[in-house]
């Protein structure tokens, strides 16, 4: 289900050329990428607004670049940005998240693979909004890869990816982002409201690897070094600033947890949203356990290492995700599930996104999703989310708070796409 279903209708659309205002500052090299973990930018820190609240608004599934070959591949990353500016006429976050599948990679040239990581920020920088991204399995293929993502986004200030480990097998975007209280300058002085944790789930293809009829295959699930620096990174920040500190994750595939919520009903009252695609794809899903992907088995077990550590991690509130386009909800994991042997220590609700761009399968309404804390809703582990919509309608707005899976909240209308010019 991961895969495009688009690729045979053709819109008759108007073809326009793909603008972007945003100017590049001078090409990061490859050799200081991964020292340069400076978590404050440009910027400075992330820190609270004055009212003591902080907002994030979630951008997944962008899927820039597809079918580049056609008009009507460029004319949906044209539609694409015209949903992230209606996005942003509406909400001012203080931290956009781009949460995987920024680009369809299988459909990318050698040679320009990245380009359109310009026309996705060109209407965050232009608003100076500053960002963080996840990478997804469409961002991994022959010709493109994190890391070249990476390199091309860092060319902008504004964003704040920045990978905290390296090796072959971790992926590329693992790293996480303290929000600290508002007024912090300088973050040596000051102490963290929240950290942001970036998982990266892998998947696709392994970059110029095989040939382009026979690619390489990518794990994909967070892997064990990406949890045991996890476990580590949060550990010594509980230490160093001796309390616990409340948490959100974002990763692009979901963990298998959210498959087995979905196996036990989701109550489209107590966790809102569309629930259209069933059974939703997790991660390590058509692996097998030795980690072959052969074709023979559904799903491998690898996120299992990924799954305890999140659950038990206090204060880690919601892990956030894309990947399954169909599916918006927001489920809170607080029991052991049928077929899994996590038992979840600390409650953390998974949720989805919505999916942002105009490539990728499906056509639910463009949307994203926006989380805001504050500092009392911190004090007790409790974040508010909802969707805005490319109508500029909300949708979904719910509390993740104690009660959260029992609150009764109206239905979310399974909308399909508002832009009447890009049905297909
Ligand atoms: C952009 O944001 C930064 C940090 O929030 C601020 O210091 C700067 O003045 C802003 N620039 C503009 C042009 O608004
Ligand atoms: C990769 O890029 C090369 C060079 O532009 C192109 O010939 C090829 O079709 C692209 N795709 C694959 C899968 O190799
Ligand atoms: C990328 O490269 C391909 C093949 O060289 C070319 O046809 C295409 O126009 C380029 N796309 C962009 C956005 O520069
Ligand atoms: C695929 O891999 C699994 C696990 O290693 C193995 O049990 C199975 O026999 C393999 N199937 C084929 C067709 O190679
Ligand atoms: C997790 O949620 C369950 C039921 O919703 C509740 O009984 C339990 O006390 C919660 N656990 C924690 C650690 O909050
Ligand atoms: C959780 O939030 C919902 C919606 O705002 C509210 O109705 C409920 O009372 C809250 N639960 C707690 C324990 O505050
Ligand atoms: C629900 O969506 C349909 C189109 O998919 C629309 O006609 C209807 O007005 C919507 N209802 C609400 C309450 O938004």
């Amino acid at each position: 289900m991961w895969q495009r279903l688009t690729m045979s209708v053709l819109a008759a659309v108007v073809f326009g050329a793909a603008v972007s205002l945003a100017i590049p500052l001078k090409a990061s090299t490859t050799a200081n990428r991964y020292s340069a973990s400076s978590q404050s930018n440009h910027f400075g820190p992330l820190t609270l607004r004055s009212d003591g609240t902080f907002q994030i608004s979630v951008l997944e599934d962008l899927h820039f670049g597809e079918n580049a070959w056609d008009q009507w591949g460029p004319q949906q990353d044209i539609n694409s940005v015209k949903v992230i500016n209606k996005i942003f006429d509406k909400e001012s976050p203080g931290l956009v998240v781009l949460n995987g599948d920024l680009i369809t990679g299988e459909n990318g040239f050698l040679e320009n693979s990245t380009v359109y990581i310009d026309q996705i920020v060109g209407p965050l920088v232009s608003r100076n909004l500053t960002w963080a991204s996840t990478y997804g399995n469409h961002d991994y293929d022959f010709n493109i890869s994190g890391d070249a993502i990476l390199e091309r986004e860092r060319n902008w200030r504004n964003s704040r990816t920045s990978p905290m480990i390296s090796g072959s097998d971790a992926g590329v975007s693992n790293y996480y982002l303290p929000v600290y209280d508002h007024g912090c300058v300088n973050e040596h002085t000051c102490s963290p409201q929240l950290i942001l944790w970036f998982f990266d789930s892998r998947g696709g293809f392994r970059y110029q690897q095989g040939t382009p009829e026979s690619r390489v295959g990518q794990p994909n699930w967070v892997d064990r070094s990406v949890v045991d620096w996890f476990n580590s990174a949060s550990r010594s920040l509980t230490k160093r600033y001796r309390k616990t500190i409340p948490s959100l994750g974002f990763v692009h595939i979901p963990p298998y947890a959210s498959y087995a919520l979905q196996d036990a009903g989701v109550d489209p009252n107590k966790e809102p949203g569309v629930n259209d695609d069933v059974p939703l794809a997790p991660q390590a899903q058509g692996w097998c356990p030795d980690g072959s992907n052969n074709g023979t088995c559904t799903y491998g077990g690898q996120d299992t290492e990924f799954m305890q550590a999140i659950s038990h991690t206090e204060g880690f509130m919601a892990l956030f995700s894309g990947h399954d386009h169909g599916d918006t909800w927001c489920y809170k994991w607080d029991r052991l599930l049928p077929g899994m042997d996590v038992t979840p220590a600390n409650n953390v609700s998974l949720c989805f996104g919505q999916h942002t761009g105009y490539g990728g399968y499906g056509n639910w309404e463009r949307g994203s999703r926006q989380v805001m804390v504050s500092k009392s809703g911190l004090a007790k582990f409790e974040a508010d989310t909802w969707i805005r919509l490319e109508s500029g309608n909300s949708v979904g707005r719910v509390s993740l708070n104690s009660t959260y899976g029992q609150d009764r909240y109206p239905r979310t209308n399974d909308s399909m796409t508002y832009c009447p010019t890009c049905e297909y």
